[in-house]
């Protein structure tokens, strides 16, 4: 699906930035990654098509989908963000390491097979290294719900010895953005009422019951901090569009607030992007909103502000990467805290190399503003770390080579080709496979 190969042979390695463009123009979203890694796998829990659009075109997608074949779901595109999913004649319960090792969402892999099959053997997700990623929420609940659960050899073995599960009430400890989608979908079948109580409430976790409840399933209260299953019932296929991406959305009108450009974003939902809007326009960026469009424009002239990354509708932890970019030409000292990841601060270091002037203590992070970012070669530690780095390329005097282009693939779709079409100067640096 994802197009990572530029010709027969060649991989795309680096993004070269020749900065200073303010970005001009409309530019539209993509379906949002973290709603499709889970809808995908949610098509397990019917025997019949669900047809799903507005797909991202990115790396992580094309992981579930090769996840989904090996299990014996056909997998259909239709176009390249349109997927027909046939689960009827899934075989298997078991998902390969290898495969399961190279994204988080391998963990909705748990789930969705013990809430159709009752079982389900599943090696650890891997994903972005942000330091420890427990997912003990998440098999709390599959236990609470019936499930067996042992991790032994590298993997998870997770069965009901009735071969379905229950209705629980469950507590979640964490906030659990994860923990919530993946007990949702072994909630969607399992027989009587699930409560899911301080359950996550971002946008994707209603995107992902929305598409449920379009299915058959019976659930309320998502997006709210208590949500109720009532299960038991059998689904059918559907057809579902996902939402626009939050995350992708956020960057670009960082990247606009950054370059001091005026640029419309398309195809958006204004208000799960709240809590960025509001500090750009503390910072002095104008942003306003009509229907599916957010306008963002901005002189320069920034002042700085603090940030604290909070759940849902709280300032999103993706997006703190990209927004400390923004701020380290901020007129003052801005202070960003992370309180949802012990290790986010990873990609300081390579802003630090283009000029930044940053102190990182513990979990907080003090950008003192300077008049400019310099070019420099970096790398992409992790996903938004690499949109850290673009949004820094975009904005800095001469040429930024953004290495790690693997990690921005995995969520952003043509995020390169989106920028050019604003008028960046954005070249792709390929090498040969096996070099
Ligand atoms: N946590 C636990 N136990 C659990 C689950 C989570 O202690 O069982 C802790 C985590 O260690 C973390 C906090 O709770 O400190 C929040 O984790 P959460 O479960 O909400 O995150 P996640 O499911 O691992 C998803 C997204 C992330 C995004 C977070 C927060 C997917 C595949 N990943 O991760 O996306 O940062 O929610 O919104 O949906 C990204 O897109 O770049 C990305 C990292």
């Amino acid at each position: 699906m994802i197009e990572n190969h530029i010709k027969e042979g060649a991989v795309l390695t680096k993004y070269v930035i020749s900065g200073g463009n303010p970005l001009h123009g409309e530019v539209e979203i993509s379906g949002a990654k973290n709603a499709a890694v889970a809808i995908l796998p949610a098509a397990l829990l019917v025997d019949g098509v669900c047809r799903i659009e507005n797909v991202p075109n990115i790396s992580d997608v094309t992981m579930i989908l090769g996840i989904l074949r090996d299990l014996g779901a056909e997998v259909r595109m239709i176009n390249p963000t349109t997927v027909e999913l046939d689960c009827s004649h899934v075989y298997k319960q078991n998902v390969p390491y290898e495969l399961a090792r190279q994204i988080r969402a391998s963990y909705y892999l748990i789930g969705a097979l013990l809430g159709r099959f009752g079982r389900a053997e599943v090696p650890p997700p891997g994903g972005c290294d942000l330091g420890v990623r427990p997912i003990d929420q998440h098999l709390k609940g599959f236990y609470a719900m019936g499930a067996e659960i042992q991790v032994e050899n590298g993997f998870i073995y997770a069965a009901s010895p009735t071969g379905r599960l229950h209705g629980a009430q469950i507590y979640l400890d964490v906030v659990s953005v994860g923990a919530t989608m993946n007990i949702l979908l072994a909630a969607a079948l399992a027989d009587g009422l699930t409560v899911i109580e301080n359950a996550a409430k971002e946008p994707h976790i209603v995107d992902l019951a929305n598409f449920l409840n379009s299915m058959g399933a019976r659930i309320k209260g998502a997006g709210t901090d208590i949500i109720r299953i009532t299960g038991g019932r059998e689904l059918h296929g559907s057809n579902y569009t996902i939402i626009p991406d939050q995350i992708e959305t956020g960057t670009l009108m960082i990247a606009a607030a950054a370059t001091g450009g005026d640029v419309v974003i398309t195809g958006a939902i204004p208000t799960h992007m709240e809590s960025l809007s509001a500090k750009l326009l503390e910072m002095g960026v104008y942003v306003s909103e009509d229907d599916d469009r957010i306008h963002v424009r901005s002189e320069g002239n920034l002042r700085a502000v603090n940030i604290k990354t909070q759940v849902y509708p709280g300032f999103p932890t993706d997006l703190q990467q990209p927004m400390t970019s923004l701020l380290t030409i901020a007129n003052g000292s801005s202070i960003v805290t992370e309180t949802i990841y012990e290790a986010r601060f990873k990609y300081i270091e390579e802003l630090r190399r283009m000029g930044a002037n940053i102190r990182v203590i513990d979990r907080t992070a003090i950008v003192d503003g300077v008049d400019r970012l310099i070019g420099a070669p970096v790398t992409a530690t992790d996903l938004r770390a690499g949109a850290s780095m673009i949004v820094a390329g975009l904005m800095a005097d001469g040429v930024t080579e953004v290495s790690g282009v693997k990690y921005i693939m995995r969520g952003y779709e043509d995020i390169d080709k989106k920028l050019i079409g604003l008028g960046a100067h954005i070249e792709r640096s390929v090498k040969m496979g096996g070099l």
